[in-house]
């Protein structure tokens, strides 16, 4: 098994890059050595997170932040999130799960390091992924933060959609339409918003939430509601794109295997809908954010540049 040169993954919008960077350099101090870890759990956790990774969710719990409040701290909510991604990632391609050796062009953690200890390191990111927050923050803030963080990725959120989702594996015909005893649209949705959508909405809110204590510059009370309707477009929109990557992208481009998702019998957009009716609906989506950004106000730009990215992604 080789590690893949995956192409530029940079061109994501310009400032987003920026954030990204940035985020990096908190997760590399998070990860700091210094930690008293065992040097074999914290090198498989340092290889789950650093890798080059697109850093959506950190970077959206930071402009959702400025949105509120220019002068707050996001950055241990944004290291929170993507030790919280990174570790459903690394579970998501054990063996019991997907059974994925490539993730991020590299191979994944188990290949690395063993199942035993991609588990624990998975565990490990959850855990430091709380007592980030508890530590950095007053209570007043860390305690809003973790509700989100922990209901947007339990058994309502993103814990929940990965059960939908092997519940139905190997129960999708890879070829023929699906018959009625199949799930419909809603099931997929449903899926799709616990599976991924829920933490984008979590990144989102707890911006909010560690821009609060701050004098508010912007108290929109609208505002927040219109944060949680834009989580929930790009969120689904993001899973169809990922889905519809599984099926015409490749991987150089996404750092992962591709065309798994038929092979496994899960189920998925292009599954069920194919995948002309599944890109239309993830430009819709994307639209549909769009226009929900443009209600932001000012720092409401760079959610319109990744609703644009994220309808055309190749990785
Ligand atoms: C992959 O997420 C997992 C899904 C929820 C589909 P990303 O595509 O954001 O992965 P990285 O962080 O850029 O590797
Ligand atoms: C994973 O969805 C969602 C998570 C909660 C990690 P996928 O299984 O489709 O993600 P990839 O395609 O492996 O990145
Ligand atoms: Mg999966
Ligand atoms: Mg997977
Ligand atoms: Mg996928």
């Amino acid at each position: 098994m080789s590690t893949v040169n995956i192409v530029d993954r940079t061109c994501l919008p310009f400032q987003w890059q920026e954030l990204a960077f940035e985020v990096n350099g908190h997760l590399e101090k998070v990860l700091d050595p210094s930690q008293g870890f065992p040097s074999n759990l914290l090198q498989a956790m340092r290889h789950g997170v650093l890798g080059p990774g697109k850093r959506l969710r950190p970077v959206l719990v930071v402009l959702a932040s400025r949105v509120f409040h220019a002068k707050a701290n996001p950055w241990p909510a944004a290291s929170a999130v993507e030790l919280v991604h990174a570790y459903s990632l690394i579970h998501d391609d054990l063996p019991a799960m997907d059974d994925d050796d490539l993730r991020r062009g590299r191979p994944t953690c188990h290949k690395l390091f063993g199942e035993a200890m991609a588990i624990l390191a998975g565990d490990a990111l959850l855990t430091l992924a709380f007592e980030t927050l508890a530590k950095n923050y007053p209570s007043s803030i860390s305690a809003p933060c973790c509700l989100e963080l922990a209901r947007g990725i339990g058994g309502a959120g993103m814990v929940g959609g990965q059960v939908q989702d092997l519940m139905w594996e190997g129960k999708i015909p890879s070829e023929s339409p699906l018959g009625e005893s199949l799930p419909g649209e809603q099931e997929l949705e449903r899926l799709h918003s616990r599976k991924t959508g829920a933490l984008f909405q979590a990144c989102l809110r707890m911006g909010y939430h560690v821009s609060q204590g701050q004098k508010t510059e912007n108290s929109r009370e609208d505002l927040l509601d219109l944060l949680d309707q834009y989580g929930q477009n790009i969120g689904l929109a993001f899973q169809v794109t990922d889905d519809l990557l599984d099926v015409e992208g490749n991987c150089q481009a996404t750092g992962k295997r591709v065309g798994k998702d038929a092979r496994k019998g899960k189920l998925t957009y292009p599954g069920l809908l194919g995948t002309e009716r599944s890109k239309h609906l993830a430009g819709e989506l994307c639209s549909r954010a769009k226009e929900i950004a443009t209600q932001f106000g000012p720092g409401g730009l760079p959610f319109v540049e990744l609703a644009d990215f994220l309808a055309t992604r190749d990785h």
